[in-house]
């Protein structure tokens, strides 16, 4: 049976270490604004059969037409992982010179369209047996980062949307766990290492993207007896 992985906020930096990661044991759909196009941004070697591309903006609309494309494409397959990864544009800033507009683009990306794939994926995930080996019916990860836990002064636009994705995540936790579905929210606490390629300068204590893609894959490998609903994640030197 096809195991299929979703990914939403693939892009070159922790997107694609997922997909590539993943992609060992599962077919992959990737999906962000600007895919198929930006397809070769991400540089995967991933056999072209056992990967798809789609644009989505995590609205309602795009992501049915996704979840139609995969089901066209790879019927008859298990989704049982999803990852909703989607990134600001990051717009730190003065309280007094933030606007209405920034809020309400960042709560939609950061929460609304998190809340929407949750609503496509979950159903789908309902729908499988449990796994053999871990008892889940899939498993959905969403990536956040420090300010899901403090909102720094400067980030008044970004902190309520991550503060908002993961309290959603502890609802899903709550009410699907008890049906198998493994819920984890994954706090990023420090920089992600830019991709090798983007002529961006990596700081040594970055957090290496392919580190957190195989954080993910071990999630996704613990047996319902055990399961993680947070963690966070900081590179060994990083001061907090
Ligand atoms: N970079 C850091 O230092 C850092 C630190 C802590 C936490 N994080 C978190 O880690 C995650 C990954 O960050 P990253 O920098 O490595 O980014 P990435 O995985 O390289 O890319 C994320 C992608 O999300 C897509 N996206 C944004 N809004 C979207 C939407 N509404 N619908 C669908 N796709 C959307 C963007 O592609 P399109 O433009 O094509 O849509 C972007 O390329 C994010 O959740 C971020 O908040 C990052």
């Amino acid at each position: 049976m096809r195991r299929v992985a979703v990914i939403i906020g693939a892009g070159p930096g922790t997107g694609a270490a997922i997909a590539q990661r993943f992609s060992a044991t599962h077919s992959i759909l990737v999906l962000s604004r600007s895919l198929p196009g930006s397809l070769p941004k991400l540089n995967l070697d991933t056999p072209s059969d056992r990967l798809l591309a789609a644009t989505s903006d995590g609205s309602n609309e795009s992501l049915k037409k996704a979840f139609e494309l995969l089901s066209a494409h790879w019927p008859n397959s298990t989704i049982d992982v999803g990852v909703y990864n989607t990134n600001f544009s990051f717009s730190p800033g003065p309280f007094l010179e933030r606007t209405e507009d920034q809020l309400r683009t960042n709560l939609e990306s950061g929460i609304v369209s998190a809340f929407n794939f949750s609503q496509h994926i979950i159903p789908h995930f309902l729908a499988n047996e449990p796994n053999e080996t871990t008892r889940a019916r899939g498993t959905l990860i969403f990536t956040g980062a420090t300010m899901a836990l403090r909102g720094g002064a400067p980030f008044s636009t970004m902190a309520p949307a991550m503060f908002a994705r993961r309290a959603l995540t502890q609802s899903l936790a709550r009410e699907f766990g008890p049906k198998g579905v493994h819920v984890v929210h994954a706090i990023i606490d420090g920089k992600i290492a830019p991709p090798k390629d983007s002529g961006r300068e990596m700081p040594s204590e970055a957090i290496d993207s392919n580190d957190i893609a195989q954080n993910y894959l071990d999630l996704v490998n613990q047996r319902a007896t055990a399961w993680t609903q947070e963690l966070d994640i900081r590179p060994s030197d990083e001061s907090w």
